[in-house]
């Protein structure tokens, strides 16, 4: 992984010019999340997973979210995908082409997933129907979602992309289970690919697997970007050091609230928020691990309406208790969510 962090650094050197010339392109975003807030209902209880979160994601762009376990990064991916259950509270609106997504019809929504947005989740395995072949499966996809008319040409479709991930001609063959973890992740990266979506939400892809075959599958994502054959992402992890190497733009999640946003090399290199100044040194140390905490666990209590670092946070004030703070922009589109930066 040290060694992924150095080509990481190295390569957002180069990725932040190339960010800069696609900004001077200004393309119109794909997707325009504004203010998202997503609570959790069950019986009596209400989990406020999001809160007041906004970003536009641009063609070609990779931003990544980045936080510790509970943070509410994969909440924001399942709402892109319009996968939050009806029994729970979701407010805001999250635009893909001026439509809300959030107000879309079952219908609206089927023809919505996969070709225009995709999402590879932490656990690939479901996306797969087990009783039938890897190859049945990609057929399955291409003609329900009408990229390819007959089957003749999706299964065509289906070994073109698993070429790109370098898998082999027989898993079209095998049976999801019969996949190792690794070959597992890259049959779900290539039928998310497949329909050529504007946007793909990729849920810590890589976490589960060994660091040898998590190291192969991210160089094999960072080409298709560059092959333009993976186009808009929104990439979720908790470790910075996959941040580092996978993304142009970085925001910082604590329980739920952007706390710290900016170019991802910005934020890595000059941390603001405390709680991204602990997160990153604890990641220079160890290595994080998804499930370890850089502060709170869920049983600490913060407060209702402010931020959610105070009990954590050796530098807060009484208004840090009272209100979140909006985000202060510190240098270039750099901004972070802390009072301490109001007295510069
Ligand atoms: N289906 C659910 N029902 C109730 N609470 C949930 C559900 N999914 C997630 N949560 C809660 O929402 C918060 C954010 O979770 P999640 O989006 O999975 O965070 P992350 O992906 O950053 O680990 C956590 O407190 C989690 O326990
Ligand atoms: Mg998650």
């Amino acid at each position: 992984m040290a060694v992924l962090f150095r080509a990481g650094f190295s390569f957002i050197a180069t990725s932040a010019v190339h960010a800069e010339t696609r900004t001077v392109m200004t393309m119109e975003p794909n997707i325009e999340i504004e203010n998202l807030n997503v609570s959790y209902i069950s019986r009596n209880t209400r989990v406020r997973a999001v809160r007041e979160f906004s970003l536009d994601l641009r063609e070609n762009e990779s931003v990544g979210l980045l936080g510790e376990s509970g943070a509410g990064k994969s909440t924001v991916g399942w709402a892109l995908l319009g996968l939050i259950g009806k029994q729970n509270v979701v407010t805001g609106e999250i635009n893909f082409q001026g439509k809300n997504i959030l107000k879309m019809t079952n219908r609206e929504l089927n023809a919505y997933r996969w070709t225009d947005a995709s999402m590879i989740f932490q656990a690939s395995l479901n996306t797969l129907d087990p009783l039938i072949t890897v190859g049945q499966n990609f057929v399955d996809l291409l003609t329900n979602k009408k990229t390819c008319d007959n089957k003749r040409d999706a299964r065509a479709l289906a070994w073109e992309t698993m070429k790109l991930l370098a898998l082999q001609e027989s898993i079209m063959d095998a049976y999801p289970h019969q996949l190792s973890g690794g070959m597992k992740q890259r049959v779900a990266i290539a039928m998310a690919i497949s329909t050529n979506p504007k946007v793909l939400v990729a849920d810590e892809p890589t976490t589960a697997l060994d660091t040898i075959t998590q190291a192969s599958i991210l160089r094999l994502m960072k080409t298709l970007r560059e092959q333009k054959k993976i186009r808009g992402i929104l990439f979720v992890s908790h470790d910075v050091t996959v941040h580092a190497y996978m993304t142009d733009r970085l925001l910082v999640m604590y329980r739920g609230r952007v706390i710290e946003q900016g170019s991802t090399k910005e934020v890595i290199t000059n941390p603001l928020h405390p709680y991204t100044k602990l997160l990153l040194s604890s990641e220079r140390i160890g290595g994080q691990k998804e499930g370890v905490r850089a502060g709170a666990s869920q049983d600490d209590v913060a407060p209702a309406d402010g931020c959610p670092y105070v009990p954590f946070c050796p530098y807060a004030m009484k208004s840090c208790s009272e209100s979140f703070p909006t985000a202060r922009t510190i240098g270039q589109d750099h901004r972070v969510s802390c009072f301490l930066y109001d007295a510069k």
